[in-house]
């Protein structure tokens, strides 16, 4: 449904949505309290903010923080399966914030929301893939003078846009919020790691114990992702092209191998690895009757689904979320959720939890830029550090943890080179 400065699939959904986002921001402590000082401070005041991040019930009150602190947002979808239409719908009705986001819209769409967020001439951009950012540097020049800075959510955007400040062509600071201790750590292991699970197992139902589950890249995601397997009794088996993090999956007590190899003997295959054709033509061409293929990376580049569509005789769906590629010799292979991050397209994304401390590094980390705006250079910066340790603190004690403090004694001992045994 289009109305003005909207385009959602039924606003009639939004009650649905508002108890979406009343459920999560129960276990959103951290980002509430930043809500509640920013409410008091206005340290956005008058920012327009264009944000392009998964629209889900989390995001809405990332959302709703950044309106309290005073910034004018609008919100589009960074992938086009990840959007909840009744979150969008609450978004659009109940808090009157711009929103461009269907689920399940196609590629042109998914473009043209972006650039209806981009037509609010934001000061600020926060992206979950950089795809903000790639279309204001590609096809909106004339309104990059307007940007003060930009946050990223998500590895493969830090990677992209590290690219971009390393050929000289990134045009204003942007605050690497992936890098932040409390995001990675959380969000990537233990988010990414349970919804991955959560979305193959919602799409198939399938029992994962005893299964042999094949895992691309064991870097945060995929170390999330292994131990959950094992949790769940399957034989897991990791493959990686960086020999430290193999050596750490071998310790970790997971088969490492090729994919050469693993193709022959997974059941499920999960690529977590921002690379391109991870699983590929010769893969699929050794791969057993009906494996299912999985992708909890950003992009939807992981499986190479062109080459599995030029092997199928024939392709359909079965499931919701699952297409069979029938092959000349019989075999099914099944690929869940078209290869885009199955976690959002067959779950619902990260938990809350988690959501709290990527989206309260979100919040402190716009907070930073708009107060140090046009001091800073045209690069990637990480999360400052006493960003990092306010999250961690404000979870420890939303969770009723105390810990431990240095003495002076301790203080001293620890910053000398003198004292031995
Ligand atoms: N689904 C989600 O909600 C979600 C959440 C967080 C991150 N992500 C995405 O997941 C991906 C991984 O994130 P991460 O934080 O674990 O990154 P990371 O850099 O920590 O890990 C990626 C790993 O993949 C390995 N790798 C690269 N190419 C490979 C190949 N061809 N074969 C095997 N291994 C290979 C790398 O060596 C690295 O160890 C990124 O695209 C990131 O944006 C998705």
């Amino acid at each position: 449904m289009k109305v003005q400065d909207a385009d959602v699939k039924d606003l009639k959904l939004a009650a649905d949505g508002q108890d979406l986002i009343d459920w999560a921001a129960r276990e959103m402590p951290v980002l509430l309290l930043i809500r509640r000082r920013f409410a008091k401070e206005q340290p956005l005041k008058g920012l327009k903010l264009a944000a392009c991040l998964h629209v889900t019930s989390e995001t809405a009150n990332l959302m709703l923080t950044l309106k309290a602190g005073g910034a004018d947002v609008a919100l589009c979808a960074s992938n086009p399966l990840s959007t909840n239409d009744a979150v969008a719908a609450a978004l659009v009705t109940r808090h009157a914030i711009k929103t461009y986001a269907i689920k399940g819209e196609d590629n042109d769409t998914y473009y043209q929301h972006i650039e209806s967020a981009l037509d609010h001439h934001p000061a600020m951009t926060m992206d979950d893939g950089a795809d903000l950012v790639s279309v204001l540097h590609k096809k909106r020049e004339s309104q990059i003078a307007e940007v003060i800075g930009g946050t990223e959510e998500t590895t493969t955007g830090v990677v992209r846009l590290r690219a971009m400040a390393d050929r000289g062509v990134l045009r204003y600071p942007i605050i690497a919020v992936n890098e932040a201790d409390t995001k990675h750590m959380f969000d990537n292991r233990y988010g990414t790691g349970q919804s991955t699970l959560d979305g193959i197992i919602r799409a198939t139902n399938v029992l994962l114990a005893g299964k042999k589950v094949v895992i691309a890249g064991y870097g945060w995601v995929g170390r999330g992702l292994a131990s959950r397997a094992k949790g769940h009794g399957a034989d897991v088996l990791v493959t990686e092209v960086d020999s430290v993090k193999a050596l750490e999956a071998v310790m970790d007590g997971f088969r490492v191998m090729r994919m050469d190899d693993a193709a022959k003997e997974g059941d499920i295959f999960i690529t977590v690895t921002g690379d391109v054709n991870v699983l590929d033509r010769t893969h699929f061409g050794v791969m057993k009757d009906g494996v299912l293929l999985a992708n909890s990376g950003h992009f939807n580049s992981e499986i190479n689904l062109k080459a599995l569509d030029d092997l199928a005789t024939g392709v359909r769906q079965v499931r919701p979320n699952v297409q069979e590629y029938k092959l000349a010799d019989g075999r099914r292979l099944h690929v869940l959720g078209e290869g885009r991050l199955i976690n959002l397209a067959a779950a619902e994304g990260h938990p809350a939890a988690v959501m709290d401390m990527s989206f309260a590094n979100q919040a402190l980390s716009a907070e930073f830029m708009a107060k140090n705006a046009g001091t800073l250079e045209r690069r990637v910066y990480d999360v400052p550090d006493e960003i990092d340790a306010e999250v961690a603190r404000l979870k420890l004690s939303s969770m009723g943890i105390a810990i431990d403090v240095l003495t002076e004694e301790q203080k001293k001992y620890l910053s000398s080179w003198e004292e031995g045994t």
